[in-house]
């Protein structure tokens, strides 16, 4: 067999949240291009922007769930579906994540709430949901979207900052919990990729310049650069890879 073969994720479950637009929606095109069938977490399961059917042109299965993550009723809901549905979960992307910008005189109680709902509590209660599936399996593999904005400071980002270092911290403590039922845990963490999200920011000719100053490679990212990473962790070629955050920043954090 060839080592190359070791990057697909043939006839495994994959979960995406956050799946209808920017890296989610790479991250579950990539996925099914590899091999996987899809369960894609949508904020509004009626706002898939033709995902469903395009993955379906693709000979995949897809089930699309109604999945806002900060709220843990719906992510509870979301897996019995998947039970229903596949009867396992293989891969799960813990993508969906807000970052509104704020500097710290103007976070209010609910921002501050809100994000942290979002980006760290979603991200432990779909993990803890799904990983009740992946202990009974004996496999899993969760990966976590962190950002090279849990490793540097970015101004006016301080509460986004903050959640995703501890998603950084969280994806280690499952990793080592877990690893004893074969399920390997791991993030990511993105420089600026050019999404929906960071569209209106990148517009701006001087804050792009700034970015482009710190992004050794000379480019802000696409949403691929971030899939083709998620794809690779959640392969049989990173088996032996848990606990840690792969850097996607272009060398921003190397400096
Ligand atoms: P985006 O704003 O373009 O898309 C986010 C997706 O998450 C949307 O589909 C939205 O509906 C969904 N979402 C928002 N709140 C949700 C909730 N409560 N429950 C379920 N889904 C929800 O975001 P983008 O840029 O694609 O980012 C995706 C992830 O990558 C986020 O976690 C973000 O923090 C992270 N990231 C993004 C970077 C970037 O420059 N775009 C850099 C580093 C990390």
């Amino acid at each position: 067999m060839k080592h190359s073969e070791d990057i697909h994720v043939n006839g495994k479950i994959a979960l995406v949240t956050g799946a209808a637009r920017g890296i989610g929606r790479a991250c579950a095109l990539a996925l099914a291009e590899a091999g996987a069938d899809m369960a894609l977490g949508l904020k509004d399961v009626n706002a898939d922007n033709g995902l469903v059917r395009e993955i379906e042109a693709m000979g995949r299965k897809v089930l699309p769930l109604q999945l806002d993550v900060s709220k843990v009723i719906e992510i509870k809901a979301a897996i019995e579906q998947i039970k229903k549905f596949y009867s396992r979960l293989d891969i799960l992307v813990n993508n969906a994540g807000i970052g509104p910008p704020n500097p710290i005189e103007a976070v209010t109680e609910e921002d501050f709430d809100y994000t942290v709902a979002v980006n760290v509590k979603g991200t432990f209660f779909m993990s803890q949901a799904a990983g009740e599936m992946m202990i009974q399996q004996k496999y899993g593999r969760i990966i976590n979207l962190s950002s090279q904005a849990g490793f540097i400071a970015l101004p006016t980002e301080s509460v986004y900052c903050m959640t995703k270092a501890a998603i950084a911290h969280l994806t280690k403590c499952f990793a080592v919990e877990w690893g004893k039922h074969h399920v390997t845990v791991n993030a990511v963490a993105p420089t600026f990729i050019k999404t929906p999200g960071t569209e209106k920011w990148l517009l701006n000719e001087e804050f792009k310049k700034e970015v482009l100053s710190n992004i050794v490679l000379g480019r802000v990212g696409e949403p691929k650069d971030v899939a083709g990473a998620v794809l690779f962790l959640a392969s049989p070629a990173a088996s032996l890879i848990t606990g840690t955050t792969l850097m996607i920043d272009g060398g921003w954090t190397a400096h």
